[in-house]
């Protein structure tokens, strides 16, 4: 098993109902922040199921959702159809995108996942679809102190605040037993240290600082923000 085959399979990873919609508003609120001026091309790499990509799309000029996972994008074609600036593309159709022609990039949650031959690729796919006054928002990435201890108190703190504590509490007894621990403990889970992501963005052209807040409710992992490394 691969984790694209993990999020292929439509795991279910969120405590309730309540907690996925809460999720993907406070990403779609974070993207939106970081959108700057203008009328943004944005391509938001591993978005998984963006359930509020309408409201990002609606302050961009084009928005490209990409996944590798074919059921996501599947169920993204079909809640999106009707939104003609949202995009869905698979990762290998970045190819066909002109140079220059994306003003932010957003990748949350998903460096996690990607091998680190897979990551260096991805930087330079994303180097080369950015132009020189566009960035790379980097986001949610586990540094090694940061393990499911931290993850459940944020969690905790998150479902305070939107009114699903109840449902935390049980999901978090589930997640001991749950599929996503066992394919974590198979496949293992990519973190790092925030000047290895600063090294590793510099080596693929980038020049990178650390960005706060974080995307996502969970401000013990981190966020840089890249823009292509003067020449
Ligand atoms: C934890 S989810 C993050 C989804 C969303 N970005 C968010 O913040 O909620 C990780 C997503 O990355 C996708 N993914 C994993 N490996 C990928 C790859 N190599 N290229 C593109 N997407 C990938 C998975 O299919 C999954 O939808």
């Amino acid at each position: 098993m691969s984790w694209i085959e993990y999020w292929d399979d439509k795991p279910t990873i969120y405590v309730s109902q309540r907690h996925r919609e809460a999720h993907y508003r406070c990403i779609a609120d974070g993207i939106v922040a970081n959108l700057g001026d203008g009328n943004p091309v944005v391509l938001d790499y591993g978005c998984g199921e963006a359930l509020s990509a309408d409201l990002v799309a609606r302050k961009c000029r084009r928005l490209y959702l990409c996944d590798a996972a074919p059921s996501v994008r599947a169920e993204l074609l079909k809640r999106f159809a009707s939104e003609p600036r949202i995009v869905v593309i698979a990762p290998d159709e970045l190819a066909s995108l002109p140079g220059g022609s994306v003003d932010l990039v957003v990748a949350n949650s998903v460096v996690q996942y990607l091998p680190s031959d897979v990551l260096q690729t991805c930087l330079q796919d994303w180097r080369r679809l950015l132009s020189p006054k566009s960035r790379l928002l980097l986001a949610d990435i586990i540094p090694p102190s940061v393990g499911p201890l931290t993850d459940a108190v944020a969690l905790l703190s998150f479902a305070w605040r939107e009114g699903f504590t109840l449902a935390a509490a049980a999901g978090l007894v589930r997640t001991l037993f749950s599929d996503y621990r066992k394919v974590r403990a198979e496949l293992g889970l990519q973190q790092y240290e925030a000047e290895t992501i600063v090294s590793l963005l510099k080596a693929a052209g980038f020049s990178a600082r650390r960005h706060h807040p974080n995307l996502g409710h969970n401000q013990a992992r981190m966020a840089f923000i890249a823009v292509h490394a003067a020449s």
